[in-house]
């Protein structure tokens, strides 16, 4: 039973991570084509984005230890294995990064760096990718 539900909330995880990095991006790509700030209530639901990815790539994180150890014992299940979770490690330190540089530009009321923020989405979108595919290497 707690493995089903740790299952669940792995899932439910990877949907609102992969939404975050969607929408979020999305928005930002919207508004740096037509050269423009986002404004204050935009940049506030980018804020809430932000938040709601770190917080999915956490309970990612916590399902995910708890899941390897139940299930197989730790982590030396195989190299595909290994490279999602250095890949979902990159993505949760980026995670945290793009969180302080928005936090700290709203603090000095100003708008995120751009190119700061173009960097973090696509290497955010390169490195959910490599976590999907060494997952479906690593457990197929
Ligand atoms: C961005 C972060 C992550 C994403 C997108 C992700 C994605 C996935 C996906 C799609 C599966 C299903 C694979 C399948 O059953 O065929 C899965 C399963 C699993 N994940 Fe993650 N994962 C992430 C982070 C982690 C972390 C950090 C760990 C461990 C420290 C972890 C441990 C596991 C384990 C053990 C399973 C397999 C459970 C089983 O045997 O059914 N995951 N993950």
């Amino acid at each position: 039973m707690s493995i089903i539900l740790l299952k669940l909330f792995h899932y439910l995880a990877i949907v609102f991570s992969g939404g975050v990095l969607v929408g979020g991006g999305l928005i930002q790509a919207v508004y740096t084509r037509a050269n423009q700030v986002p404004d204050i209530n935009v940049s506030k639901v980018l804020k809430i984005l932000g938040y709601l990815g770190l917080a999915s790539l956490l309970v990612l994180w916590i399902t995910g230890i708890l899941l390897s150890n139940l299930i197989y014992g730790g982590f030396s299940i195989n190299t595909a294995f290994s490279i999602k979770i250095i890949a979902a490690a990159f993505l949760l330190i980026l995670s945290f990064i793009v969180n302080i540089h928005v936090y700290n530009s709203s603090k000095n009321n100003q708008p995120p760096n751009k190119s700061i923020m173009k960097m973090a989405t696509m290497s955010g979108r390169g490195l959910i990718i490599v976590v999907l595919l060494g997952a479906a290497i690593a457990f197929s």
